[in-house]
């Protein structure tokens, strides 16, 4: 009886010990995620700063299109997809600035967000060069399209909040 007992305990004490090891696992990885966010923008991550990281990763794509090197796309493409996020201070300017418009800068964003996801996906698929190629047009004109409307407002916008004017 008493054997039994302690065989009970034992296999008890496993079980929980695996529990929060998963546990710590999960959260680890967490960690980790949010850690490769932050190294991404070594930077205060300035809206510009941003940009000219998704202009790289953008070229980046590009390159790997003409070179055939899928591995190359897929990463650039998930950079663009998982881009760092824009400072508060200058999230609560934007929002601001664009009031009932904001809906469609953030639509912008989604466009270019879902159509890297889908590139990276297109690559995983083993779908052809110049399939590839369409999705990353579309990027492209995500990117434009907000610019379009948005660029020159927004930058003006920030620069002035920047002087204090
Ligand atoms: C949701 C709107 C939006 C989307 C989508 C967007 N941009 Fe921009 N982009 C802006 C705004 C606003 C600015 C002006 C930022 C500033 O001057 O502070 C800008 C500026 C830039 C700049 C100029 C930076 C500089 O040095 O002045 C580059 C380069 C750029 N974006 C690249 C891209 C690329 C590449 C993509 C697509 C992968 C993209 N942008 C998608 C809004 C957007």
């Amino acid at each position: 009886m008493q054997k039994l007992l302690i065989i009970g305990f034992v296999l008890g004490s496993v079980t929980v010990a695996s529990f929060s090891c998963e546990q710590a696992r999960i959260e680890e990885s967490l960690a980790i995620q949010s850690g490769a966010v932050l190294q991404a923008a070594p930077s205060d991550n300035a809206l510009v700063d941003i940009m000219r990281g998704l202009e790289t990763d953008l070229a980046e794509i590009a390159h790997g299109l003409w070179t055939q090197e899928r591995q190359t796309v897929k990463a650039a493409a998930m950079r663009i997809a998982e881009h760092p996020k824009v400072t508060p201070d200058q999230l609560a300017a934007i929002k601001e600035e664009l009031g009932s418009e904001m809906g469609s800068f953030a639509q912008f964003d989604g466009i270019v967000h879902n159509t890297s996801i889908e590139l990276a996906e297109a690559v995983d698929a083993d779908m052809d060069i110049p399939e590839l190629f369409e999705i990353y047009h579309r990027i492209e004109v995500g990117c434009i399209s907000c610019h379009a409307t948005f660029q020159t407002r927004v930058s003006d916008m920030l620069a002035a909040t920047k002087s204090g004017s």
